[in-house]
């Protein structure tokens, strides 16, 4: 049974691609591998989103082959994701010893090329796709959890590609345009998932809030995501609903009025800002002013006052002046958000953000990347802080990460908590209260764990 090492970088979409091709790997024969020491297979899922995630992804399969090499191994090398993607047959001839650069459209034909490579009959192979067009179909969860202990939350892929063309994403390059499944389908799989087990179901997505919007129309003033939200809620035995990632214009008064309603949908939401200056807000087509995110925030906040919430922000994007920067930390200090994603600009190639003026110096983007870290470490520290000696209902995940003899789980406002329990908690939503707060994490009291 040949062993697989597979690392996923980037975001969760890639997470999701990497579950589908382990899924598929198992069925047909592999084992996967928690070390390279013993894989007969390295695939790296990669992210292009950021040169940094390019580098680090480039940077592992470098060292491994030189590794391999030294030691004589034979191990079959290869490359997915927006990377593979993006630079395409350049990988194989800046790194000689990799076998496969497999495109972001093509990773269901994953076992045939794997099986092809280790039978000695391919010795480089590049399949991506020309053009990332709509013909590709939104890849389904096989029915069979890939081993391991039994998970308590599943991501269900619900539309695949891009069409806001923010100017400094790449992701409409690597990933296409949009393209949705239908409802059916995807309560189908949530249902299927359900029935294995799974008590909460992260619906994703490059931008979730546009599912559907072309193909399926309005309902009683309700948007064709919030319909799926309606139908994914009816599934019996379905404990909670998130999605990710929204984008913040589709965040309208049904989907609002939606987390009000739906006592399965989670009362966390991700909306990703980028900047709080109008001005750059423009200059990155995002479609939305600062003032508007604050609505939203607002709106939001009526309906949950104890709504958790986070958010996405680049430091020194092309032009962003200290005026800008400050408008960003004033936005940050206003929404309050439990945590945030900072990011420093990166230019992506054949992005139009790379090519205009006024590129930022990396000093200024590293300082101001600094300074808002610091922003949020501190109001995220206030508002964990304000969760000590509340009560919150965890839905248990499964041992901690950090120390195997507590077990962790999510607030409803998708907080983790770490506390004492057994494993057979696994699965199941418990109030706890909460008794200290770390960096990030909640800490609950074991006494009030419902032990029986
Ligand atoms: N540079 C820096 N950050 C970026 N992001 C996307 N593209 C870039 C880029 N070129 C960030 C955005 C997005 C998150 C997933 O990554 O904040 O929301």
């Amino acid at each position: 049974m040949p062993k697989v090492f597979l690392k996923t970088y980037g975001c969760q979409m890639n997470e999701r691609d990497s579950e589908a091709v382990a899924a598929q790997l198992v069925s047909r024969g592999y084992a996967l591998t928690e070390s390279e020491s013993d894989a007969d297979v390295v695939l790296l899922n990669t992210c292009s989103v950021r040169d940094a995630a390019e580098l680090k992804a480039v940077g592992k399969m470098k060292f491994l082959a030189a590794d391999f090499r030294k030691q004589k191994r034979k191990v079959v090398l290869g490359f997915m994701g927006c990377m593979a993607q993006a630079r395409g047959r350049g990988l194989l001839e800046e790194m000689p010893q990799v076998n496969l650069v497999i495109g972001t459209q093509k990773s269901h034909k994953m076992a045939d090329y794997l099986d092809a490579a280790l039978a000695g009959k391919a010795l480089q192979v590049c399949d991506i796709a020309e053009e990332v067009g709509s013909q590709s179909k939104v890849h389904e969860h096989l029915s069979v959890l890939p081993g391991g202990e039994a998970p308590v939350s599943a991501f269900v892929s619900i539309m695949q590609g891009c069409n806001q063309y923010c100017t400094f994403c790449i992701v409409p390059q690597t990933r296409g345009m949009e393209r949705s499944r239908s409802i059916e389908e995807i309560v189908a799989e949530a249902r299927a998932l359900v029935a294995q087990g799974i008590r909460e179901i992260t619906l994703l997505g490059q931008i979730v809030t546009s599912f559907g919007r072309r193909e399926i129309p309005e309902k009683d003033g309700k948007s064709a995501f919030v319909q799926l939200i309606e139908a994914v809620h009816d599934i019996e035995g379905l404990e909670r609903i998130r999605f990710t990632a929204p984008h913040p214009k589709g965040f309208g008064e049904d989907l609002i009025e939606a987390y009000g309603r739906l006592a399965k949908l989670c009362p966390s939401a991700h909306i990703p800002i980028q900047s709080g200056s109008d001005r750059i807000l423009k200059l990155m087509h995002r479609g939305y002013t600062a003032e508007r995110c604050l609505e939203i925030i607002a709106k939001l906040r009526r309906v949950h006052p104890s709504l958790g919430l986070t958010t996405d922000i680049i430091a020194g994007f092309p032009g962003e002046t200290e005026e800008d920067f400050e408008q960003t930390l004033a936005l940050v200090r206003a929404a309050e958000f439990d945590n945030a994603y900072l990011f420093k600009y990166s230019p992506r190639q054949g992005t139009p953000a790379a090519e205009m003026p006024g590129q930022v110096s990396q000093e200024d983007k590293e300082s101001r990347h600094a300074r808002m870290l610091e922003l949020v470490n501190a109001i995220a520290a206030r508002r964990y802080e304000q969760l000590v000696g509340t009560e919150v209902q965890v839905l248990v995940e499964g041992p901690s990460k950090r120390n195997s003899a507590r077990l962790t789980g999510r607030t409803r406002c998708n907080k983790i908590v770490v506390f004492e329990g057994s494993d057979r908690h696994r699965g199941q939503v418990l109030d706890l209260k909460i008794d200290r707060a770390g960096a990030f994490t909640l800490y609950g009291d074991p006494a009030w764990v419902n032990l029986e």
